[in-house]
């Protein structure tokens, strides 16, 4: 059965009981939202009519106050839904807990006015309705749990059980709520807060309010809550991390970041805003290194960083946020200096022996030296070094501290001093170093032998010689210095035949001059062999000796002699020779001798007159003189011959002999 014929059977009911009490108005239910057509009551069947006489008697229907809703049908007599009724129209008021259509129903001939009710049920024709989608809430995280929010009300045209009946919130840890029920019985919810709101997890809550109405299906309507979390300063600033280390290379360049500091504040607005302060534990002199911007929280360097002043700073930052009970959280930072090698190394020359004598024994310490560096690590590492070619070596004797040692024999005559050079180097990179020069003097010591260039010295000396004569000058020379060098000369004594070589010759001690004594005859002394000493003044005295060995040279001093043919002196000598004599015959030979020296002493032969030059010849190198032919009668029997002896000297000495020749007849016995 429609639901609508349902309920005209029960108007139908209440209408027997209505005409009971009044007999003037006939009553009928209908419920709202009936369709165009439908049939509410017959009119005639209830109010006695006859049906056939409707249209005659001009029925009609008014509707009092209202639209025209319902018709009467004149040929049945049936009142009929003509528009759609709706209940919440024509009553709006909720308060009338019945709402009606007044209608007259009159007839004419006789006229008859009928009254007529007809109740518009109600029927669950509207949801619940909130006034605005969204209901905005601002509520403190301070707020204590148990507060109550009220909640503005949906509303629902219906009546009755049809009109709201509860409320849902949707499933929330925070909020639940509670229906209330108004005066006139409306219902509107309150908005609880189960436990604590904390901004920071959640800001914001999204909640879905739903309105339900009693009816059957039951209708509902929702809204959203959107309850906005106020914040209030619960929060300390925190930094990510309580304890820091940073480093930073010293030197750094004025305002370059050491560190950026971000302490954060969950709360917002002002009570998240932050401000950066040294605190009291934060020394002065960190205070002037370091620049906190107070509003950043950036640290930069605003002092000279050296490491070898300060290596650890140690500060502690406090950030407050601005809420008004301020709150703040605290960081330690520990900023690290590092190292850079901008420190050069030092030499410190601790002891130094010059001069030295140049026979120093071999390991003797000549200098300490001591090398340091203020930077640390490999920067601060030294090494000290000399050059390699140096008769000198280092040696570490403690930390730092090095000793300088003869390493190789020094002689002074080879390089009279030394400039050494000490470097001191460091690890860093790059590496840095530093030098000083020491000049090493060496004193001389008596360790060189006079050297006479020549071993040996031959000297000639022509005979005849001017006694006095200087003969030569053997000068050795000593590369020692001052009376280490200073060099007298002697001659060794030595004896030659009972003769003392310093009766013959003489040399000057002090410049080596050699003199000959007296005149030398090659034809009776040839030569000398002694040795001359050259001695330094040292103490003790060096000394070396050479040969001397001096050779008379001869001059031609001697003419020559002719011993043969034998001849008084100044006589003429006289041969015979027999007529027949052959041709080639020797005449006679004439020797002569030459006391001076080969050269000297060579002795040529020539005719200087002879009578017939065809008769005799004469052997330059032999003296031998022969018959070139046989005599003839016409020749002269005596023959006078000259024959002169020369010498080889320049210039030549000679001596001549003259030989008269006499042919004999007969054989001389
Ligand atoms: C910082 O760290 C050091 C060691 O790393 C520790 O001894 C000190 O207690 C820490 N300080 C804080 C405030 O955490
Ligand atoms: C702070 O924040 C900046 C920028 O986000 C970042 O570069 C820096 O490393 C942070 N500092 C620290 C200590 O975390
Ligand atoms: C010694 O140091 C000076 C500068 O101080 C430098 O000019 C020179 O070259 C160095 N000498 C050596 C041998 O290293
Ligand atoms: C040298 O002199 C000594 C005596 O003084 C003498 O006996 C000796 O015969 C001399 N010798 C010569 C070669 O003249
Ligand atoms: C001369 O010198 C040599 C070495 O050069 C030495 O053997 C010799 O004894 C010296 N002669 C004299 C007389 O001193």
């Amino acid at each position: 059965m429609e639901s609508w014929k349902r309920y005209v059977l029960v108007v139908l009911m209440m209408f027997s009981f209505v005409y009971q009490i009044s007999t003037s108005v006939t009553h009928y239910s209908i419920p709202e939202e009936m369709k165009d057509g439908s049939v509410v009551a017959n009119l005639a069947t209830d109010l006695g009519l006859d049906v056939k006489t409707l249209n005659q008697r001009k029925m009609r229907l008014d509707i009092i106050a209202n639209k025209k809703y319902l018709d009467v049908n004149k040929d049945t007599g049936e009142l009929y839904v003509v528009e759609k009724i709706d209940r919440e129209y024509i009553c709006p008021t909720k308060s009338s807990a019945s709402c009606y259509l007044r209608l007259e129903v009159i007839l004419e001939n006789p006229l008859r006015i009928f009254n007529i009710e007809v109740e518009i049920l109600d029927m669950n024709d509207n949801a619940p309705q909130f006034r605005r989608d969204a209901i905005h809430l601002d509520i403190s995280e301070a707020t204590p749990k148990g507060e109550r929010f009220s909640l503005s009300n949906a509303v629902d045209p219906d009546v009755g059980t049809n009109s709201v009946k509860t409320y849902h919130l949707s499933e929330s840890e925070y909020f639940n709520i509670e229906v209330q029920t108004g005066r006139e019985g409306s219902k509107f919810a309150d908005l609880i807060l189960k436990r604590a709101l904390d901004r920071e997890k959640q800001a914001v809550h999204n909640l879905i309010l739903t309105a339900v109405d009693g009816g059957t299906p039951a209708r509902s309507g929702t809204a959203s809550v959107i309850v906005h979390v106020l914040d209030t300063n619960d929060n300390a600033p925190t930094f990510e991390k309580a304890n820091l280390s940073v480093k930073i290379i010293e030197n750094s360049p004025i305002g370059i970041l050491v560190i950026d500091l971000n302490a954060t504040d969950l709360d917002e607005g002002s009570n998240s805003d932050l401000t950066y302060s040294y605190s009291l534990y934060t020394s002065e002199k960190t205070q002037e290194t370091f620049n906190l911007n107070p509003s950043t929280g950036e640290i930069t360097v605003k002092g000279m960083l050296n490491y070898e002043d300060f290596k650890i700073y140690d500060m502690e930052v406090i950030a407050t946020d601005k809420g008004v009970n301020s709150l703040s959280g605290q960081c330690t930072i520990k900023i690290l200096v590092e190292d850079m090698n901008d420190n050069h190394p030092e030499i410190s020359i601790k002891s130094f022996q010059s001069p030295v004598n140049e026979n120093i024994e071999l390991d003797t310490v000549i200098a300490v030296v001591s090398v340091s560096d203020k930077d640390s690590g490999d920067n601060g590492l030294v090494e000290l070094h000399i050059p390699h070619n140096m008769p000198f070596k280092l040696r570490e004797s403690s930390d730092n501290y090095y000793q300088l040692v003869v390493s190789q024999p020094l002689d002074r005559e080879k390089v009279p001093e030394y400039d050494i050079t000490f470097t001191v180097t460091d690890r860093g990179s790059p590496p840095l170093s530093d030098n000083e020069t020491m000049t090493l003097e060496l004193l001389d010591v008596n360790d060189n032998v006079p050297q006479f260039p020549q071993s040996f010295y031959t000297i000639r000396v022509m005979e005849n010689n001017a006694p006095g004569a200087l003969l030569s000058s053997l000068t050795a020379f000593d590369p020692d210095l001052h009376e280490n060098q200073y060099l007298v000369y002697f001659i060794l004594e030595k004896e030659i035949a009972n003769t003392s070589m310093s009766m013959l010759f003489s040399i000057n001690p002090e410049n080596g001059n050699l003199y000959a004594l007296k005149t030398f005859d090659y034809e009776i002394e040839r030569e000398f062999l002694f040795h001359i000493e050259a001695r330094d003044s040292g103490s003790p005295p060096l000394s070396s000796n050479v040969t001397v060995h001096i050779i008379i040279v001869d001059q031609n001093d001697n003419a020559p002699v002719i011993v043969s043919p034998w001849r008084a002196h100044g006589s003429v000598v006289e041969e015979k020779i027999p007529r027949s004599t052959d041709k080639g015959s020797l005449v006679a030979k004439v020797i002569a001798l030459d006391t001076d020296s080969v050269h000297n002493s060579r002795i040529t032969y020539q005719f200087l007159q002879v009578t017939d030059a065809t008769l005799f010849s004469l052997d330059q190198y032999n003296g031998e003189i022969r018959t070139m032919r046989m005599f003839s009668y016409r020749d002269p029997r005596h023959q006078r011959l000259v024959v002169v002896a020369k010498d080889n000297g320049d210039p030549a000495l000679s001596a001549t002999v003259t030989i008269k020749l006499s042919t004999v007849e007969t054989a001389v016995k």
